[in-house]
């Protein structure tokens, strides 16, 4: 295992990626009933963006010091939340900390709801137990994410959300994926579940898009976010996500989600956001 997601913190990615992820939560607190919320693939829980890893290729720059520079009242409330969390894990200081996903989950769950996160890196798996020590609503597992979906789904609380965010360094993670997807429909067919994959050659994984649609026989909503197109994605500029079985009105809140991030991102406004239901 190669990857280190501190190397990577704060990019424009995670910015699409956690913002996504609170827009999904705050869908799951509409409803007065406790969630599940899975995190198969968690990494560090925080990051410190001072840290040697971090400032290598200083990818927050272009991610979320890009947003944090936006002077306007008028955000996305999941914008917003996002903001006071990083403010909450800074203490109202200049950011050093950027919350990874499982950081921003455990800001929505309310006290009846529940979240399970698996790493399988040895030193992130101690980081990421450590940030959640004696919180007696997460569980912190060094598991296969993959193997957890069918581990623990489906959850009792029979409705909540399960993240796949994984590293991409295995050739067949995407066939991985999509097993697992058909695993855990199969397991828990109403579970929403949300899958972030890069975009590198200038095109999407289209082959493994269309089996998905193929296999899963349900409602797919594709979002993709691109922060540049001129580079020739040299450096990782776009990436999208698959959220299965969306929320009510997800695709209409996400559009002016997906609008303000890539307004506040990219700069010149190259590249492009684009949604759809496959
Ligand atoms: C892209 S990072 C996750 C970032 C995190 N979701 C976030 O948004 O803050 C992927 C993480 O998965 C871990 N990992 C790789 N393979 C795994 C597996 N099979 N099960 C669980 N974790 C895995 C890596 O060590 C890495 O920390």
């Amino acid at each position: 295992m190669n990857y280190r997601h501190v190397f990577h913190a704060g990019n424009f990615a995670d910015v699409f990626k956690h913002c996504v992820l609170i827009n999904l939560l705050f869908a799951l607190q509409r409803k007065g009933k406790p969630f599940f919320f899975l995190d198969t693939h968690a990494g560090l829980g925080y990051y410190n963006l001072i840290s040697e890893a971090a400032k290598k290729a200083c990818e927050f720059e272009s991610g979320i010091n890009r947003l944090l520079a936006i002077n306007t009242e008028k955000l996305p409330l999941a914008v917003k939340k996002y903001l006071e969390i990083i403010n909450q894990l800074n203490n109202n200081k200049a950011i050093q900390y950027y919350p990874g996903s499982p950081y921003c989950a455990r800001s929505l769950l309310r006290p009846m709801d529940r979240m399970v996160a698996c790493e399988l890196h040895p030193e992130d798996y101690l980081h990421l137990k450590q940030v959640f020590v004696r919180d007696k609503q997460v569980q912190i597992q060094h598991e296969n994410g993959y193997s957890s979906l069918k581990a623990l789904l489906p959850p009792k609380e029979r409705r909540g959300l399960v993240l796949i965010d994984p590293p991409f360094e295995q050739e067949n993670e995407y066939e991985q994926i999509r097993l697992s997807l058909q695993n855990g429909l199969k397991r828990w067919q109403t579970g929403i579940y949300a899958v972030w994959y890069p975009i590198k050659s200038g095109s999407p994984p289209s082959e493994y898009l269309s089996k998905l649609k193929e296999d899963l026989k349900t409602e797919i909503l594709l979002i993709e976010f691109c922060i540049d197109d001129r580079v020739a994605y040299q450096k990782l500029c776009a990436c999208g996500m698959v959220i299965i079985n969306p929320p009510f009105k997800m695709k209409e809140e996400l559009a002016e989600l997906l609008k303000f991030l890539w307004m506040a991102l990219s700069p010149y406004q190259q590249g492009f956001y684009r949604l759809k239901y496959l």
